[in-house]
């Protein structure tokens, strides 16, 4: 099969997302000599509009693992705007911080397979946690950026051979329920109302953080974030001057919960 054109749609408010989603089109574009075509998703606007994908285009779909699923947010934008027409071949990626990629990567390739592709291949690999740098620490590595050239030869190989594909050899039942967050002790840390709050004698007024909202949620004014939090920690993470914090004390919980429990090294998964 003749690849025309390399689909690259990402969703990713800290970068780690998107830096997997770079390695594995690069290596995809070099094998398949294609063109690449980056579709930033975390854009809000860029989520508003619908992409229709021909036969001969490979459509790399990237997306982070929030509690063990496809952000929640992002589930039906990406199920009503990104669709193929019938046979187009996909790759899905799932990026997750190390504690577990749960339902998440099963859930991307029902979803793109029942989105008129055919899903080719699949992968989840492991990127610092967005809530701690101490969480997937210095992820990925070089031994991650191998598997994911690793990934995207696989994948082109597959692509080239002219075989008819089959379909991916995952469990096709029910997605299971959304991770329970806990606390250090254990119990359930309730913080979906929680959102970020600013340091008013830092802050610099700069914008950043508003540019950065994958949800529009903040302030152009005020720079308090007034809408839906998704607790991505976009503005967190791009605030020049470590402004914006989250005070709750369920999300503090589960974090230091996540750097007490997740210190072992998480393997990536790879599936083509
Ligand atoms: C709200 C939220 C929930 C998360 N849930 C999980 C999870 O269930 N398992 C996991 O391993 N990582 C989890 N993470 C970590 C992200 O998957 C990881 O930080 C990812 O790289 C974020 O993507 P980005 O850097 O492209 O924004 C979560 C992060 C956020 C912000
Ligand atoms: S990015 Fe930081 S400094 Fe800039 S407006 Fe937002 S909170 Fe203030
Ligand atoms: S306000 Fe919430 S949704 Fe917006 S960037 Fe900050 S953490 Fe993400």
């Amino acid at each position: 099969m003749k690849i025309k054109q390399i689909c690259v749609v990402s969703f990713s408010p800290t970068g780690g997302t998107e830096r997997a989603a770079r390695v594995t089109a690069g290596e995809l574009a070099r094998r398949l000599a294609a063109e690449t075509r980056l579709i930033d998703f975390t854009r809000p606007e860029n989520r508003q509009r619908e992409y229709r994908f021909a036969p001969d285009e490979l459509v790399l779909v990237c997306t982070p693992v929030y509690a063990g699923r496809i952000p929640n947010k992002l589930l039906p934008e990406l199920r009503a705007r990104i669709l193929g027409a019938g046979q187009t071949p996909a790759l899905a990626v799932c990026v997750f911080g190390g504690r577990s990629v749960d339902e998440a990567l099963r859930e991307l390739v029902l979803l793109l397979d029942g989105n008129g592709f055919h899903t080719a291949g699949a992968a989840a690999f492991v990127c610092r946690h967005a809530f701690s740098d101490r969480v997937g620490a210095g992820r990925p590595d070089d031994a991650d950026r191998l598997q994911m050239r690793e990934f995207a030869r696989k994948a082109a190989e597959k692509l080239e051979c002219g075989a008819p594909l089959s379909p991916l050899p995952i469990d096709r039942s029910e997605i299971g329920p959304y991770y329970t967050p806990l606390k250090a002790d254990g119990t359930p840390a309730r913080f979906l109302k929680a959102k970020p709050l600013t340091r008013e004698d830092i802050c610099t007024r700069c914008g950043l953080c508003v540019q950065a909202c994958p949800m529009h949620s903040i302030d152009e004014t005020t720079m308090e974030a007034v809408g839906l939090c998704i607790k991505c920690q976009a503005c967190v993470r791009h605030c020049p001057v470590h402004a914006k914090y989250f005070a709750d004390a369920d999300f503090l919980s589960h974090t230091a919960m996540l750097e007490q429990t997740c210190t072992e090294r998480a393997e990536n998964i790879l599936l083509v």
